[in-house]
């Protein structure tokens, strides 16, 4: 049976929410459903029936989560996310001093209330380039296999 997987994006101009429908559409591809949202709209508290998930964001406000985001940043601390799997991606820009630094806090946070990332934090600059959509095709198969990986140490 299929793992279930929740994309959450947060997403002003649109690259962000293209990345997040990218994610979607490769995992699909790759035999892994997942669901999608935009993050001001979430409930977190659906993060604890997924079997992992993937946050999808910018940066904004000098290398700061973005104004949306913050209700879901905040509600991270209020779950037990003790071995949830995820994975963080995300638009942000080279330009500005703390490139995809949103990204890192999340990092950060869920590290703390003892979530683990299954592959490296993504950061892509502006629109995601062809080199940039294979490092999500790798993106999304490492997660499938961090998970594949951790299911077999469960049994
Ligand atoms: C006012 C403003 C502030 C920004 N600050 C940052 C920043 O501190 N760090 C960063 O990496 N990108 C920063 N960006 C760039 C955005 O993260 C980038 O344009 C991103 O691709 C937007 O994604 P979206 O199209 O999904 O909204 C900023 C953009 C704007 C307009």
């Amino acid at each position: 049976m299929s793992k279930k997987i929740g994309i959450v994006y947060a997403s002003m101009s649109g690259r962000n929410q293209r990345v997040a429908e990218y994610l979607q559409a490769q995992l699909a591809k790759m035999g892994q459903p997942a669901t999608l949202d935009e993050i001001s709209q979430f409930d977190s508290q659906k993060l604890l029936e997924d079997d992992a998930f993937i946050v999808v964001s910018y940066t904004y406000h000098d290398g700061q989560v973005p104004d949306e985001a913050l209700d879901f940043f905040d509600d991270l601390q209020t779950l037990d996310l003790t071995g949830k799997v995820y994975a963080l991606a995300g638009s942000s820009s080279i330009e500005h001093e703390h490139f995809g630094r949103a990204l890192d806090y999340l990092d950060q946070q869920l590290a703390h209330l003892g979530a683990l990332r299954a592959t490296a934090v993504l950061k892509i600059n502006l629109d995601a380039d062809r080199a940039d959509l294979a490092r999500l095709d790798a993106f999304c198969r490492q997660l499938i296999d961090f998970m594949a990986f951790q299911q077999q140490q469960l049994v």
